[in-house]
C-alpha cells in the first residue's frame, strides 16, 4: 500500500482515538499515537504495524509535558494533527451543584489544552496540513438542548478558542476541524450511544482528508456537514 502520510492523534489509548489511529493505519498512514500511560489495544496495534505506528506520551494538561513532546519531534512532519483528548465529568449537573473541581478539569483539558497543544505543534504542520480537534455538537450554543450542562460548555469555550486560533494563524494556511463524531459507544458516550465506532470513525477520517487543502476553519459532523456555531 502508498504511504499516506503522517498523522498524529493525541488521546489514543482507547474510544475514538483509538479507532483513529487503526483507522489511519488501515489507509497505509504512518501514525503517531499518544497516551497518558501504556494502553495493551494500542500496543496491539503496534504489534500489527510496527513499521507505521510509534506510541509517545503525553498528557495534554501539562504544558511542559506537550512542549517536550513537540522537542521530541524535531523536524518531524505532520500532515494531520487530530486532538482527540478530552473529558466528561458530574454530566447530570447544573452550574448549582456540579464540583467547581470537574468544572475546572474539563474546562482545562476540553479548552484550553487542545488549542494549547495545536499552538505547539503547528510549525511541524506544513501549508496545506490540517488540525484537527474532536468538539462536540453539544458545543454548539445555536443548537443547544438539555443535558451535559458544563461538559457542553467546555466544548462551546473550545470552539470559541479555536476561532481566534483561527484568526491568529491564518497566514499557516492548514485546515481547522473542530469535528463532532456523533454520539459514539465508548467510557465516555456509554452503551446506549446510538452509534458505534465503526459508524462514526471511519466518517470522521473522510471529512478530516477531504478538508486537507483547504485552509481556514470549520466547525463540521462526521458527514462534513457545516454545524451552527
Ligand atoms: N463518545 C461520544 O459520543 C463523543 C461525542 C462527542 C465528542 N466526543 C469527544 O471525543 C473525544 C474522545 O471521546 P471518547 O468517547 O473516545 O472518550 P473516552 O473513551 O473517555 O476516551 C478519552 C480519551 O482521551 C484521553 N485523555 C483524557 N484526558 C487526557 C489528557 N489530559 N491528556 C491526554 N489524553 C487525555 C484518554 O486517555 P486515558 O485513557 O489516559 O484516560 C482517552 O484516550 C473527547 O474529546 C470527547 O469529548 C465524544
Amino acid at each position: 500500500m502508498a504511504q499516506q502520510g503522517t498523522a498524529m492523534v493525541v488521546g489514543a489509548s482507547r474510544g475514538l482515538g483509538l479507532a483513529l489511529v487503526e483507522e489511519w493505519l488501515g489507509r497505509g498512514w504512518r501514525v503517531i499515537a499518544t497516551v497518558r500511560k501504556p494502553s495493551a489495544d494500542l500496543d496491539g496495534l503496534a504489534q500489527r504495524f510496527p513499521d507505521r505506528l510509534e506510541i509517545e506520551t503525553v498528557d495534554i494538561a501539562h504544558a511542559d509535558q506537550v512542549r517536550a513532546l513537540r522537542e521530541r519531534l524535531g523536524g518531524r512532519r505532520l500532515d494531520v494533527a487530530f486532538i482527540n483528548a478530552g473529558i466528561a465529568r458530574s454530566i447530570e449537573a447544573t452550574p448549582a451543584s456540579i464540583s467547581e473541581t470537574d468544572f475546572l478539569d474539563m474546562m482545562l483539558v476540553n479548552a484550553l489544552s487542545p488549542v494549547r497543544a495545536a499552538e505547539i505543534l503547528r510549525d511541524i504542520v506544513p501549508p496545506g496540513g490540517a488540525i484537527a480537534i474532536m468538539t462536540s455538537g453539544l458545543g454548539s450554543i445555536a443548537d443547544a438542548q438539555d443535558g451535559w450542562q458544563l461538559y457542553a460548555a467546555s466544548k462551546a469555550a473550545l470552539n470559541m478558542l479555536m476561532k481566534k486560533y483561527a484568526s491568529r494563524h491564518a497566514a499557516d494556511g492548514h485546515a481547522l476541524l473542530l469535528v463532532a463524531p456523533g454520539w459514539v459507544r465508548t467510557d465516555m458516550g456509554g452503551r446506549d450511544a446510538t452509534l458505534s465506532l465503526e459508524e462514526s470513525i471511519p466518517l470522521v477520517v473522510d471529512t478530516v482528508e477531504a478538508n486537507r487543502g483547504k485552509p481556514g476553519l470549520r466547525y463540521v459532523d462526521r458527514f462534513d456537514k457545516t454545524l451552527p456555531w
